[in-house]
């Protein structure tokens, strides 16, 4: 593909940069935008009134829509906390195919004694037309062999479910990357690639275009990357920027690249200090 717009990630704001995609050009949108809990992305994103938050959700819903092809889908990261409002919004305009709930694995270790501690991420899973891309086949999970061996009985010799594997349920567990994690990178709600990689293997063809317009650490164009796709997005923090390029510039070793330029950013103040 040779449009100026694909295979780039442009360090602006989302909502004026997605000017540069042109309509019904982007076969899956693929985010995971600020859940509003108060994170600290060198940005103020994350901190809005609750208001100001859902309102600005409809102006970037409204300003991506138009971006997908007719057969295109859409998944949303959220909160639990605004899932709901947000999910409502989204019904207005697209179908909803599923709420898929990813458990983080997270420890026990205290939390909350006031209500149950929180270990999920809820994700939204949206389509325009019924005749939206989906291939099964591609993310199916293969059987283990003793399931298999025990279905060897000569009824189910030969079916096809059986060599391809099992359908993935609409509960995902996967362990969050914590920080020792070797595909961790500095940003500090990264998603794992295992995720990322199954929705754009099943909702993007070969060679087609998946938009992230919060792309964060850049594990949607990675995922896109490393999987035979093309990808856009956006990402405002610059520091940001510069760990989606190293990791896309390393695809099988990107963690250990981008961690290492952060390490040398951080020093490189002292450095000069010391040889001034
Ligand atoms: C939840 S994080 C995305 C994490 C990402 N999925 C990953 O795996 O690394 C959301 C990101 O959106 C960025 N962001 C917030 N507002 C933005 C805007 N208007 N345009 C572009 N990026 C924005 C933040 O800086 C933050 O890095």
């Amino acid at each position: 593909m040779s449009a100026g717009w694909v295979n780039q990630v442009f360090c602006e704001d989302a909502l004026a940069g997605m000017a540069r995609i042109p309509d019904a050009s982007i076969d899956l949108i693929l985010t995971d935008p600020p859940y509003n809990l108060g994170k600290d992305y060198g940005n103020a994103s994350d901190q809005q009134s609750v208001e100001d938050y859902l309102a600005w959700t409809e102006q970037w819903i409204d300003t991506a829509l138009p971006k997908l092809k007719p057969n295109g889908s859409l998944y949303i990261f959220l909160t639990w906390r605004f899932a709901p409002e947000i999910f409502v919004m989204l019904k207005k305009r697209m179908t909803m195919m599923n709420e898929i709930i990813w458990d983080r694995r997270v420890p026990s270790m205290g939390g909350s004694t006031r209500s149950f501690s929180s270990v999920h991420d809820t994700i939204g899973f949206f389509v325009k037309r019924r005749d939206y891309y989906f291939d099964l086949d591609a993310v199916r999970i293969p059987y283990d062999p003793e399931t298999k061996k025990a279905r060897s009985r000569s009824i189910f010799v030969g079916a096809k479910w059986l060599e391809v594997g099992y359908n993935p349920k609409d509960v995902w567990s996967v362990s969050r990357l914590h920080r020792e994690h070797p595909e961790r990178a500095d940003h500090p709600t990264q998603k794992p690639l295992e995720i990322i990689e199954r929705m754009v293997k099943a909702s993007c063809p070969q060679g087609g275009v998946v938009l992230d317009p919060f792309m964060g650490s850049g594990t949607t164009a990675l995922a896109a990357k490393r999987t035979g796709r093309n990808f856009t997005g956006f990402e405002l923090n610059p520091a940001y920027c510069e760990i989606i390029e190293a990791r896309l510039a390393a695809p099988d070793m990107a963690p250990a690249v981008a961690r290492k330029r952060k390490a040398a950013a951080k020093a490189a103040p002292l450095q000069k200090e010391g040889t001034a």
